[in-house]
């Protein structure tokens, strides 16, 4: 399809979100389509900067994205380097592989895809961006190589590779609480269900051995809006207590949530709670 054979509305919305400066609270509560994170910088490599905080890449690739080891009795397996992968790929794979879990020719193992599958074209778009500014440094670490165990395991359905997790998860998420929940509700399924899961109930253990396990999130029809706030930015919870994992996640992912992602987020969690689902 040309440009010309687009209507004149959908042509001026386009030229305006191309020089930039459209604004989030312009454009229309219901407007179709994926959802996107707010879009505080007009830069795509400065969004994608945010975004990559956001959804906590450097949790798993490491500070400067240049990868981390995890080998272990299973098998070697290594967090790329992000740097180098971004230099060594075009846009397309890179994107794909952020929301598929497909590298060209094999399936990623432990990239958490199935998370990253709800943003749209445009902000998976930034991630890459951003990614792609990155000058390569570091080593390029060896491909996974797995035991003969992990394997058969693998193959009792225990774990689950990258692409297998996403066709899994597709259709999963937290309760839908309708279109005005949908931004609060968008955000949650690609952070927060990582350690609270999929219906935020919550776990039983402890993770990475610190602190409570991930309690259920109705726990947030408990929290003032300037506590909630508190939390996402400081990291301190209700009360000023320090939450282990929590308050660590906090201030390196959600620190940089907009206020208007904070608000979307507190929101949902509080009508799922006076909702009782
Ligand atoms: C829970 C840990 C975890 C998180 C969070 C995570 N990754 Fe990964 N990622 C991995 C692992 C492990 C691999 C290596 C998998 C393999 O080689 O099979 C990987 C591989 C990749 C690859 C493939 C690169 C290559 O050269 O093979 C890309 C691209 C990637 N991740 C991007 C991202 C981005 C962007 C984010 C944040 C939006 C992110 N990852 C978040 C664990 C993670
Ligand atoms: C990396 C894992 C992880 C992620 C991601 C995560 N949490 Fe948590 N969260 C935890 C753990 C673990 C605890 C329990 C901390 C403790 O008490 O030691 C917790 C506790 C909490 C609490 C309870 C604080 C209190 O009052 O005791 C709230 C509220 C919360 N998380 C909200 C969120 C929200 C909202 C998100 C997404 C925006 C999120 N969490 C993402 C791991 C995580």
């Amino acid at each position: 399809m040309t440009l010309f054979k687009l209507a004149p509305a959908l042509l001026l919305a386009l030229l305006v979100g191309l020089a930039g400066c459209s604004q989030p609270s312009d454009t229309p509560a219901a407007a179709p389509g994926p959802l996107r994170f707010e879009r505080a910088s007009a830069d795509p490599v400065k969004h994608g900067e945010r975004l990559s905080q956001v959804l906590g890449c450097s949790g798993c690739h490491g500070d400067d994205l240049t990868g981390q080891d995890w080998s272990d009795a299973m098998g070697t397996l290594w967090t790329a380097n992000l740097t180098q992968s971004a230099a060594k790929f075009s846009h397309d794979d890179l994107a794909a592989m952020i929301t598929t879990g497909k590298w060209p020719g094999r399936a990623l193992m432990d990239m958490p895809s199935f998370l990253y599958t709800g943003p749209a074209p445009a902000d998976v778009d930034a991630l890459v961006a951003y990614l792609k500014s990155l000058p390569p440094s570091g080593a390029v670490h060896p491909e996974p190589s797995m035991s003969e165990e992990f394997r058969a395991m693998q193959a009792r359905g225990e774990w689950m590779d990258s692409p297998t997790r996403v066709a899994a998860m597709s259709d999963k998420g937290p309760p839908d609480l309708g279109e005005a929940h949908a931004f609060g509700h968008f955000i949650i399924r690609a952070t927060c269900v990582e350690c609270h899961g999929m219906d935020l109930a919550g776990g039983k253990e402890a993770m990475e051995d610190e602190g409570n396990p991930p309690p259920d999130l109705r726990i947030v029809g408990s929290y003032s809006a300037e506590g909630f706030a508190a939390l996402m930015r400081t990291g301190t919870a209700a009360g000023g207590r320090e939450v282990g994992l929590m308050s660590k996640v906090a201030r390196r992912r959600y620190a940089n949530f907009t206020d208007a992602e904070v608000a979307a987020v507190r929101a949902y969690l509080v009508e799922l709670a006076n909702r009782d689902l």
